[in-house]
Order: structure tokens, then C-alpha cells, then sequence
């Protein structure tokens, strides 16, 4: 399939993993997470990492961040080397992570009131946000009165809001039933639409970083690595109903080959309850 010319043809590299190696060392006892793992996000667009439970999906979010440093290898953002939290990257974690002592349009200003926005561009910011996410009737709601989606919206908004040049969800839809996330994916891509964020999404359905991303990247079982890229061609916006193409099956069937042949060349030693 060829690719369609769009924005990502400039290719500007926004940020950047270069032989990133990950081993935690803990109680005499190491886990190597990431080997010699090397991935270039282009400005713009939607990569989507797809990797099984384990692999080092989560690790490599967290060096990127700057929440872990590298045992080897580095990363960059505009050129320049991540040490430490980085402020110009927003995440949107695995686990729901609303604050519950906030109301919805508190938990959304947090990052501007921590860079110090003024407090009438902060208010105008917070209400974008909650029109996108179709939250501006709850902006005074308590986090423990929505629904499981409605708190991930309040997450993805609160990540948007503080505007960072890089966005990293990681499995962000992970927890939700399958219409509620089906929603989630479309209001994600409506907010790029918008917005235009550089954004790496990890995941482990393939049919969701099909859906979502403009590129899809493979990785190995642990120790993970890079081990696959896939381009994918649909142009955006995107339907949901474009999941039951022809050719979307098609390339799903590919990604899941990439994903079995990743896991038969593993390097990861097998480990067995009993050793
Ligand atoms: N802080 C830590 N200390 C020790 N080991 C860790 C730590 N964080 C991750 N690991 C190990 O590193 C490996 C990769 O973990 P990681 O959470 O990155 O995987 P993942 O691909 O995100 O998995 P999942 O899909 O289940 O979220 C696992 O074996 C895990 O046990
Ligand atoms: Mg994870």
C-alpha cells in the first residue's frame, strides 16, 4: 500500500530513543526490561508501540519521560537530551490517575497552575478542554461521580491542557469496555485533529494502534526492542468503521505475524516458577 503525503513527509524528528538498554536491580535480583531499544517519534504524528504484557512498553514511556534514566543509551527531544522529568512531555498513565481531591476543571488546570499560567488564560484553557472532551457540563463534578471513561477524558484533558510538545499515553484505554474505549479512540483523534500534538501511544491490541496511529511500531517480548515498523495508510479522520475493512483486517493480520514472529526470536531467557 503506498502511503499517502501528508504533514509526517517532512519527518522532523521530534523526539528520539537511541540504544536504550533498561535493567532494574532489585533485592539481588536484575530484570533486563529494554535492549539496545532505538525509535524516532516524527513531529506530528500518532506512533503506536504494540508489544505483549511485559515487554517493556511502560519502561520505555518512563525513560522517555525522563521518570527512569537509561542504564545505557539516551534519549532526546528537539535534539536535546532528556535527564530527568522532562516538562515538555504530558503522560496519560496506565492506571487512572485523576486527582480525587480535585473537582474536573481543577484537575485539568493542575499542570497550568503549576507552570504558573495567569489565572484568566488558565480558565479559557480548562474550557477548551472540557468542551473537547464533552465534559463541560461536570466541570465542578467530583472525580468519584463519573464513569471510568469520563475520568480518562478528565486525564487526557488535564495531559492536553498543560500543552507539552510531547504526549505519551501508555495503554490508555486499557481499562475501559470495549464501547466506551471504541469512543475513547475517536474523541482521541478528534482532540489531534485539533491540536496537532506529537503523541507516542502504547498498547497491546493491534487493533487499536491500527486505528490510531500513522505508524505502528513492534516490540519483542522482554528484553524489549524495536523489532518491526509498520506505515500505516489510512488517511485521517478516521471512522470506526474503517476497522471492519478489508484493508484494515489485512493489516491487522500483518501486525499480529510481526507481533508471533517477535515472540518466537525473543532473546528474553525463559523463566520458570520453580528455577
Ligand atoms: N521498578 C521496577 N523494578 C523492577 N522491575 C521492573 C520495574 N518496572 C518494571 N519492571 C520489570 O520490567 C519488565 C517490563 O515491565 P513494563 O512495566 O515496562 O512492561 P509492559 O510492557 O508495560 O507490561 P504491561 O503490558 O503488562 O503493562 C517487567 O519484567 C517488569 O517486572
Ligand atoms: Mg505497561
Amino acid at each position: 500500500m503506498r502511503l499517502p503525503r501528508d504533514r509526517n513527509d517532512h519527518r522532523i524528528v521530534k523526539a528520539q530513543l537511541v540504544g536504550v538498554d533498561k535493567t532494574f536491580e532489585n533485592d539481588g535480583r536484575s530484570v533486563q526490561a529494554l535492549s539496545g531499544l532505538s525509535l524516532e517519534v516524527f513531529k506530528n504524528e500518532i506512533l503506536c508501540i504494540v508489544g505483549p504484557s511485559g515487554c517493556g512498553k511502560t519502561t520505555a514511556i518512563n525513560v522517555l519521560a525522563g521518570f527512569t534514566s537509561p542504564t545505557s543509551g539516551h534519549c532526546l527531544l528537539n535534539g536535546e537530551r532528556i535527564a530527568g522529568i522532562s516538562p515538555h512531555c504530558g503522560v496519560v498513565f496506565q492506571q487512572e490517575s485523576v486527582f480525587p481531591w480535585m473537582c474536573v476543571s481543577k484537575n485539568i488546570a493542575y499542570g497550568l497552575r503549576f507552570n504558573g499560567t495567569p489565572k484568566g488564560e488558565r480558565d479559557a484553557i480548562v474550557q477548551r478542554y472540557l468542551t473537547l472532551v464533552g465534559l463541560s457540563d461536570f466541570a465542578h463534578s467530583w472525580p468519584r461521580d463519573l464513569s471510568g471513561g469520563m475520568r480518562k477524558r478528565v486525564d487526557l484533558a488535564r495531559a492536553y491542557a498543560a500543552n507539552p510538545e510531547l504526549l505519551l499515553l501508555d495503554e490508555p484505554f486499557g481499562q475501559l469496555d470495549v464501547l466506551t474505549r471504541e469512543e475513547m479512540q475517536t474523541l482521541l483523534l478528534d482532540v489531534w485533529a485539533c491540536e496537532n500534538k506529537t503523541m507516542l501511544c502504547v498498547t497491546h491490541d493491534p487493533e487499536e494502534a491500527i486505528f490510531l496511529g500513522q505508524r505502528v511500531a513492534v516490540m519483542s517480548p522482554r528484553p524489549g526492542a524495536i523489532v518491526d515498523t509498520f506505515p500505516i495508510p489510512f488517511p485521517m479522520p478516521r471512522d470506526p468503521a474503517l476497522k471492519c475493512s478489508p484493508e484494515f483486517q489485512e493489516l491487522r493480520r500483518e501486525l499480529l505475524s510481526a507481533l508471533n514472529r517477535a515472540r518466537h526470536n525473543s532473546k528474553a531467557p525463559r523463566t520458570f516458577p520453580c528455577d
